[in-house]
């Protein structure tokens, strides 16, 4: 027996059932960039893979162990975009979007990376991300904070709140790690071997653990916010103030790092309890020396994504965005009266763009075709029997509520639908 093809693991197939709710989160964060002045930038799938190396960082759980790499047929190595910032970075430099000019850009689509897969963590994700680009001070900071809330408020979600650290600038960062390196051997004997092995490569990393065994030790850490290059503390402090004077409501974590190398000063993440292991649903910072790194004009930058399977997930456990489906569904007996429905069917959709409409299709009894009426979740049926054709009516059968069903001249039909509320 021939094996049953499945989907790649780690990879979801979207079902008709959910992607309702996908789209209400699509409508809102479109409609919310664009009201902020964001356009969008479409970017490839597909990047070079030393774009990813030298933007995420060569020691990073990204580029060392989770992405889809492989040689083209012409022996050049590509690799499937873990995430949307360097490929955004690039195309920005590529064009010449940066010259002299402010740029606030936002994208979405899937990302891939090779993790282990467990609810809201998979192979192939979908974010949105936003990045603007050529404003150095913190008000850019607190204006992508703003658009973050005000997608929450607008899909109605409740549990997530903000998180907020500064990561000072590399070279002050360079002395923090010193420190840290110091400390963290002092006490060798007490880290895992992951921690071990990230003393050497990547410390900061280290206070990111989630090993309970650690926490204490990672919680009496030197703090890297106590290190902060002075313009680094005055960005940071700026950007307090601006959230406090907005409303915003954020908690420090000072052991925020972040698992992409690019970042400088400002790193926030959105959280929510209600997801479990997996609860960060958006994340970004700023990275002024990313557009440098990756051969451009010196331009400062600042972004975020957010994890769209994690937030569907979120309005799923609070039914919300539940489509309304709705609608008309069409039922005919005999040929003639096909006919005439699928006639009537155009018309309304010309007269009620918007409106749901099914006509039934292969024909059928009236029961048959009702109770495909009921399942297509339509609010009402409108029937075409012989005896309706014959008096030019149509039987209005309304599904969800209980009243008599009705017939009504055929030429009136639209007219009865809107004072009922249907179209
Ligand atoms: P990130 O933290 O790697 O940052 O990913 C952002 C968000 O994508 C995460 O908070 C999470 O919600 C979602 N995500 C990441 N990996 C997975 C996965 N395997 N399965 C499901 N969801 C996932 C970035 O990607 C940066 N480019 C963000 C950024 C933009 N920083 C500045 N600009």
């Amino acid at each position: 027996m021939t094996k049953k093809l499945q989907a790649v693991r780690g990879m979801n197939d979207i079902l008709p059932e959910r992607s309702g709710r996908w789209h209400v989160l699509e409508d809102v964060v479109r409609g919310v960039f664009a009201d902020y002045g964001y356009r969008e930038i479409r970017l490839p799938l597909l990047e070079p893979t030393e774009l990813f190396a030298r933007s995420i960082g060569e020691v990073t759980d990204i580029v060392e162990k989770e992405m889809y790499t492989f040689a083209d047929r012409n022996g050049e190595s590509i690799t499937l975009r873990p995430e949307g910032t360097a490929g955004c970075v690039r195309a920005c430099i590529q064009h010449g979007l940066l010259h002299n000019q402010t740029q606030r850009l936002w994208y979405g689509g899937p990302m891939f990376r090779y993790e282990r897969p467990q609810r809201g963590r998979y192979r192939q994700f979908y974010q949105f991300g936003a990045e603007a680009f050529g404003m150095p001070g913190p008000d850019v900071d607190a204006e992508l904070i703003l658009i973050g809330t005000r997608i929450w408020r607008t899909l109605g979600l409740r549990g997530i709140r903000l998180e907020l650290n500064s990561l000072g600038l590399p070279e002050a960062r360079a002395g923090y790690r010193a420190v840290l390196v110091d400390y963290f051997r002092a006490h060798r004997d007490r880290l895992d071997r992951d921690s071990q092995r990230r003393l050497e490569s990547n410390p900061l990393r280290i206070l990111d653990s989630k090993n309970p065994d650690l926490q204490s030790l990672v919680a009496e850490a030197p703090r890297l916010l106590d290190h902060l290059d002075p313009e680094s503390a005055a960005h940071f402090q700026g950007l307090r103030t601006l959230l406090d004077q907005a409303g915003i409501e954020y908690r420090i974590n000072p052991r925020l790092v972040r698992g992409l190398d690019y970042y400088t000063r400002t790193v926030f993440e959105w959280v929510t309890d209600q997801l479990g292991a997996q609860g960060t649903v958006c994340a970004g910072g700023r990275y002024d020396g990313l557009v440098s790194e990756l051969g451009g004009q010196a331009t400062p930058g600042v972004g975020f994504a957010m994890g769209v399977d994690r937030l569907i997930d979120l309005m799923q456990d609070q039914t919300l965005g539940e489509p309304d489906l709705g609608g008309i569904y069409l039922v005919a007996s005999g040929q003639a009266a096909a006919a005439s429905a699928l006639v009537l069917a155009e018309r309304l959709r010309d007269q009620s763009p918007g409106t749901r409409i099914l006509l039934n299709c292969g024909g059928g009894s009236f029961k048959s075709q009702l109770k495909r009426a009921d399942k297509s979740q339509a609010e009402v049926a409108l029937v075409l029997g012989e005896e309706e054709l014959a008096m030019g009516t149509v039987g209005v059968k309304f599904l969800r509520r209980s009243v008599e069903q009705r017939t009504r001249p055929m030429a009136e039909i639209a007219e009865h639908l809107r004072a009922e509320g249907v179209i």
